[in-house]
Parts: structure tokens; C-alpha cells; sequence
């Protein structure tokens, strides 16, 4: 089963090994539908949109593998699936450098206004330069803040050599010298990072222990003039506490690819003018996106030509 549209290269993949019933109106199935949908098949090819809990499982028998076409899997009820005997897959690594280009495209447009900048001289109220029109906030030489210093994370840091900022980062482990070294990243606190950075990039996975990882207690800790991006799962950030420290103007603005309730969006977020907000498509190029489903494929083909996935996630099914 794959159960949204994806690319026809990918589908031919698979239809070389197996019957496929495939889900072309890209309409997310209601919980209801994908629990039936998924009866009596042997792998899915899910989206981030798919919800698989102890529910879809046990009614379910017959599924040996569920292949993600995303990095985060937190759609899925892993220790369920473990249970289950099914086997979990997702797609790092190829999509952490348009990843990180999307996060600088974020706090590029936020920093300087593009969104704003663009929607006023669309509807004609430009009527000519002015010294203090649309000003925003430098990049370069600031103070850039990474928590999760992961693959998507150093990515971030990378790139930010080029606009000679200074690197704090902070996570559960401390990276490696040459790792420090190499992206010229100091490892830091939480709080030292939010209090010190210009501009604050969120990089760590939805876990219950990052679950609002920015509420109102951190966002009082950074700088008025700061503005955080947010490029990795919508509940990272409390987004009520996001608002209201907008309009305090406990900071400057904010980037967002995620939301708490994706597709919905905080509604006052909307009319706000210091926020540029993206539909969740920070891995959306081209060639990522086609590499992420590709790899979807391979990893369901090698389940259920009795092979062992590239991309397990769940290494403890090999066991159980
Ligand atoms: C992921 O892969 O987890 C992203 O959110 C979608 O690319």
C-alpha cells in the first residue's frame, strides 16, 4: 500500500516485485481508512501525514514493514511496531543539506523582511526608496544558536562560516573536538545559548523530553532582538508561548517550516508581520524529495525480498 501520491519512479520500483494499490488523490485516509486500507498487505509506503499506533497494528496482521519517507518517524508507535514484528524504515541523511538551505532561506527572509518586503511591492504601495524603509536585522558577524547539533544541525553551522558568525550549540552530548573544530561551534548550555544568541535554530527530534523545548520560560531568555527558526517538528515550540512573546516583543520574530497541528496553523500567527511561515517543506527540492521516496522503496523492497532494510529503525524486531 502506499498511501499518498509519490513519485512514478518510485512506484515502478516496487511494481517490479509486488501487486501495489497506491493512493493518487494525495488525500490523507481518515484513521478508519488506513486501518482497512493496510488489512491483508505486507508493507506501506506511509508520509509523515500517516499515523501507525497499537490501533492500525492489531488489526493489521499481516504487515511486516512500514517505510517512512521522512527522517522523523514520530507518525509512528515504534515500540507498538517492535511488538508487532514490524519493521520501521525512514530516509536520513539524504535530505540534510536542503534541509539546511531551507533553514537559511528562513532566517534570511525573517532577518531582512523578504515575505513582507515582497507582499508590499506587490500591491503597489512602493513609491520609491527611502533610507529607513524595511530595515531588518544584519546576519553576518551575529551569533547563531544550534540546538541539536545533529547531521541537519552541523549542516546549519556549515553554512553559517560563510556569514563569519560566531557558533554556539547545545545538545544532550557534546560533539567531538574535530567536529567543534571543524564547524568552529562552542558547546554551550540551553540557557546560555538562548540568552546570547541573535538568532535561535531548533534541529532536535520530537521526543516527549523536546516536546515544547521553547515555552515561555525560554523565550523569556532571549534577546528582544532575536529570532527563532524552527525547521524541525512543530511541537518543539509551545506555539501559544511563541505568540504571545511576539506581541510582548520578548523577540523579534520567528521562521517556522513546522506547527504544533500541522495542517493548522496558530491563527494568530497569520496577520503577523515578523513571521514568515512556510508549509512544512524544508526537504521540498526536486532531487531530495525523489531520493527520499526512492529510498522508501528500497528499504520496503528489501523487507519483503527477505533482505535487511538499509534504513531500520527498529534494530530490536531483528530479535523479537
Ligand atoms: C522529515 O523528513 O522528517 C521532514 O520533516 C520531511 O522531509
Amino acid at each position: 500500500m502506499i498511501t499518498r501520491r509519490i513519485f512514478d519512479e518510485a512506484i515502478a520500483i516496487i511494481r517490479n516485485h509486488f501487486e501495489v494499490e497506491d493512493n493518487q488523490s494525495d488525500v490523507p485516509f481518515p484513521p478508519d481508512t488506513l486501518m482497512q486500507r493496510l488489512q491483508k498487505k505486507a508493507g506501506a509506503i506511509i508520509l509523515l501525514t500517516d499515523r501507525i499506533d497499537e490501533a492500525v497494528l492489531s488489526q493489521c496482521p499481516d504487515l511486516k514493514i512500514v517505510s517512512n519517507i521522512a527522517v522523523g518517524y514520530n507518525n509512528i508507535d515504534v515500540p507498538a511496531c517492535t511488538r508487532h514484528g514490524v519493521m520501521v524504515t525512514n530516509t536520513p541523511g539524504v535530505l540534510d543539506d536542503t534541509t539546511a538551505d531551507f533553514t537559511w532561506t528562513l532566517l534570511l527572509a525573517t532577518a531582512r523582511r523578504l515575505v513582507e518586503a515582497d507582499q508590499y511591492l506587490r500591491s503597489l504601495k512602493w513609491d520609491g526608496w527611502k533610507l529607513m524603509e524595511f530595515l531588518g536585522y544584519d546576519v553576518h558577524h551575529k551569533t547563531l544558536g544550534i540546538c541539536g547539533l545533529g547531521r541537519i544541525g552541523q549542516g546549519v553551522a556549515r553554512r553559517a562560516k560563510g556569514f563569519d558568525m560566531q557558533i554556539l550549540y547545545t545538545d544532550l552530548v557534546r560533539a567531538t573536538q574535530s567536529v567543534e573544530k571543524e564547524l568552529g561551534a562552542s558547546f554551550v548550555d540551553k540557557k546560555t545559548l538562548l540568552a546570547e544568541s541573535d538568532f535561535v535554530t531548533l534541529h532536535v527530534p520530537l521526543e516527549p523530553q523536546t516536546t515544547h523545548y521553547i515555552s515561555k520560560a525560554e523565550l523569556a531568555l532571549m534577546k528582544p532582538t532575536a529570532i527563532l527558526i524552527n525547521a524541525s517538528r512543530g511541537p518543539v515550540v509551545d506555539e501559544k508561548a511563541l505568540v504571545q512573546a511576539l506581541k510582548e516583543e520578548k523577540i523579534a520574530g520567528a521562521g517556522l517550516d513546522v506547527y504544533e497541528r500541522e495542517p493548522e496553523v496558530e491563527p494568530a500567527l497569520l496577520p503577523m508581520k515578523n513571521v514568515v511561515l512556510a508549509p512544512h517543506i524544508a526537504s521540498a527540492s526536486y532531487e531530495t524529495r525523489l531520493r527520499m521516496a526512492m529510498m522508501a522503496a528500497e528499504n520496503l523492497i528489501a523487507r519483503l525480498t527477505g533482505k535487511r532494510p538499509p534504513n531500520l529503525v527498529n534494530e530490536e524486531v531483528l530479535s523479537s
